[in-house]
């Protein structure tokens, strides 16, 4: 914290080497380290700045994906950085308590930046959730799990796309927090898992081999109205979730990723990824245990938008691996202005005749309905990003309430980075 009370952090992308299996030097690249980047942490209302200096070969970006912030200090591909140069962004947080990340966004290239390993959490607290009886000592009861789909090749990261694989590059063993075979040791009988899906284009189901139920109490955007027990839950790349998990004495579990319910047709599933099974992480319990407190009932209330009240306009956004609404990327156009201030509704639909998902920048925003229902729990908590399966229409209630910055645009795009890189990205002004 500096002179003023600005949280500041320092972050260097750089080059180097990773050594995920021993004795054999993998080229990555990293913030600060050689892989991954450190958690950031700051509370609501505190002033953050990043110290950013980029000590890559080329030109990359640091987004804050989730943050509500201006347009400016986005991190977006007008944001580059050039090789050797500093960025140092800085605003006010200004919501509540989150599992969010940052990660580059150079327009055509961001799959291959975060593949290579340049991706970080960056958790946001508040009061109200402070004084919950969560679990919250954090890498103890309250753990981060950066997931992610590798294939190697030799020493190298191989994050070629097979022929057919239309989602992109789909890896064959997972790793957490750049950690092949994970296992954490635990002494609590609560473990609150952070989980990110960092990874380009997998989607994943999270759910325990023995179909122990646990207990959702975060989205993408922070807590749930009240936790929700459920046996799987789905993460397509770009989203959170935070679930408790309750622990048994000595007891050995290991997190698995399942072939994700309602993925697509048979083809769809076959070359999308939609088949696979992975361990993600043992969980070992230690033979005695410290009790946790009881998950409290309620947790807060939601401070996104409820929708049809006071909605002052829709737009539609259909989503095609060419483009969304027919149009690819362009940098240099504008697709949609908003008015600072109002409520939108927005129907995304996605009958491409693949997986894609949604992400819009800046926004928390509800899930309305899915193909015309009310949307399942997982669903119902603040959202950022959305999994669109091929057939799918969603509803979004969208509040944009930061300063109007007519120069400077907010992406929306799919997050399988491989589409929003080919052109899957429009861009949004809020005025
Ligand atoms: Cu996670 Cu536009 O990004
Ligand atoms: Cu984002
Ligand atoms: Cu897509």
């Amino acid at each position: 914290v500096d002179k003023d009370g600005t949280r500041v952090f320092d972050l260097r992308m750089r080059a180097g080497t990773t050594e995920f299996k021993d004795g054999v030097k993998t080229p990555t690249w990293g913030f600060n380290g050689s892989y991954l980047g450190p958690t950031l942490r700051a509370a609501r209302d505190e002033r953050v700045r990043v110290r950013i200096r980029n000590d890559l070969a080329e030109a990359s970006t640091v987004h804050w994906h989730g943050m509500h912030l201006p347009a400016r200090m986005d991190g977006g591909p007008h944001q580059m950085i050039a090789p050797g140069a500093a960025w140092s962004p800085h605003w006010t947080v200004d919501q509540p308590a989150a599992t969010l990340w940052y990660h580059p966004h150079p327009h055509g290239s961001t799959a291959r930046h975060v593949a290579r390993g340049l991706a970080g959490l960056f958790l946001v607290d508040d009061k109200e959730s402070g004084r919950l009886p969560l679990p919250k000592r954090y890498g103890v009861d309250d753990l981060p799990l950066v997931v992610q789909d590798v294939r190697f090749d030799g020493a190298k990261l191989d994050t070629g796309r097979g022929f057919l694989q239309n989602v992109g590059f789909l890896g064959d063993r997972t790793m957490v927090n750049g950690t092949l075979n994970p296992y954490q040791e635990v002494h609590d009988t609560h473990i609150r898992l952070r989980l990110l899906n960092a990874s380009t284009a997998r989607t994943y189901a999270f759910g325990f081999p023995d179909g122990r139920a646990f207990s959702l109490i975060a989205t993408d955007g922070g807590l749930l109205e009240r936790p929700t027990s459920m046996e799987r839950v789905r993460l397509s790349p770009g989203e959170r979730a935070e679930i408790v998990v309750r622990m048994r004495a000595g007891e050995r579990v290991t997190l698995r990723s399942f072939p994700p319910d309602d993925y697509g047709d048979a083809w769809q599933r076959r070359f999308s990824g939609g088949d696979d099974t992975f361990d993600v992480l043992e969980l070992r319990a230690a033979d005695r245990l410290r009790p946790s407190p009881r998950l409290p009932a309620v947790l807060g209330r939601l401070e996104i938008p409820d929708g049809e009240e006071g909605a002052v306009r829709g737009r539609h956004f259909d989503l095609k691996r060419s483009g969304i609404n027919g149009r690819e990327m362009a940098m240099g156009r504008v697709d949609e202005t908003v008015t600072r201030g109002t409520t939108e509704v927005w129907t995304v639909r996605n009958g491409n005749g693949m997986p894609h998902n949604f992400h819009v920048h800046d926004v928390q925003f509800r899930v309305l309905e899915v193909d015309g229902e009310k949307p399942p729990p997982a669903l119902r908590g603040p959202k950022d990003t959305v999994f669109l399966p091929d057939g799918t229409t969603m509803r979004l209630a969208l509040r944009f309430d930061g300063p109007a910055d007519p120069e400077t645009p907010y992406m929306y795009h799919c997050h399988l980075l491989y589409h929003e890189d080919e052109g899957m990205m429009g861009q949004f002004v809020v005025v």
